[in-house]
């Protein structure tokens, strides 16, 4: 089976939008009984080979972050991206997982696993664990592959938690950028080490895609079911 045709299309769009890669992303807070959006950078799609109908898409959270707690709760999240150059629409529904550091206190790692090990057969990520997917290695390439400044977000206390709580560890003593291991001294080893144990890749397994295409003429609108490992579309009214 070939990629599906909105996988085609967002492929399309990213070719002549490259910095087009924002998109927000809902939750659900069983705290206070309704969603919570923020905005999220699209990394890439992982796709499996045998598979390329079921592309993952890639995004990077911070593990301490409320979102975390929020997907652990209920993984059935929502993604909206907006491509202005192409006038298009993805909204994408499916289940998110966490991919933390192996030695995580949270157990989150330990509930990835389990989803790897419960993935059905024809899913993405039982097709991933066909082919050795290595997670780790994973997490590891995308964060080495991130800009030093964001690297060092990671190494901040913990975000959304008051300024005051943290007298010891003002904004202006916070590392502003983070080298390459070889390029670093010890205290750069040891930021590294800091922000790379707070780096989690997030994924979402797309189960539905609604399309809107408003550079069309009229414009149009097509959802997209995934049954039993198979794409079905349907064009709609927009
Ligand atoms: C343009 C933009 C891109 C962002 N990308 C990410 C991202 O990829 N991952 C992330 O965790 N937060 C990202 N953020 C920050 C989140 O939107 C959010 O403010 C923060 O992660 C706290 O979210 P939470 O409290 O809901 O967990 C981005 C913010 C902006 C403005």
């Amino acid at each position: 089976m070939s990629a599906p045709e909105w996988h085609k299309a967002i492929q399309a769009a990213l070719k002549s939008n490259p910095k087009s890669t924002t998109f927000q992303l809902a939750t659900w807070d069983a705290a206070l009984s309704r969603p919570r959006v923020r905005s999220h950078v699209f990394r890439a799609f992982v796709t499996p080979t045998d598979a390329p109908h079921l592309p993952i898409v890639l995004s990077t959270v911070d593990i301490r972050t409320p979102k975390v707690a929020q997907i652990s709760a209920n993984n059935k999240v929502e993604l909206t991206w907006w491509i202005e150059g192409t006038k298009e629409q993805f909204r994408i529904g499916g289940t998110a997982r966490i991919v933390p550091h192996p030695g995580h206190a949270s157990g989150l790692h330990e509930k990835f696993l389990d989803a790897v090990k419960q993935a059905p057969a024809g899913s993405a990520l039982a097709a991933l664990a066909k082919e050795k997917i290595d997670w780790e290695a994973k997490r590891v390439e995308t964060f080495t592959s991130m800009s030093p400044g964001m690297k060092a977000s990671w190494c901040r206390p913990t975000p959304g938690s008051p300024l005051s709580s943290h007298p010891n560890a003002p904004p202006e003593s916070w590392p502003s950028a983070i080298k390459d291991l070889e390029d670093g001294d010890e205290e750069n080893r040891k930021h590294w080490e800091v922000a790379l144990s707070n780096f989690a890749l997030l994924l979402v397994e797309p189960e539905d895609v609604d399309y809107v295409e408003l550079g069309a003429s009229p414009d149009r609108r097509t959802m997209y079911k995934c049954v039993d490992g198979k794409w079905e579309s349907t064009p709609v009214v927009p």
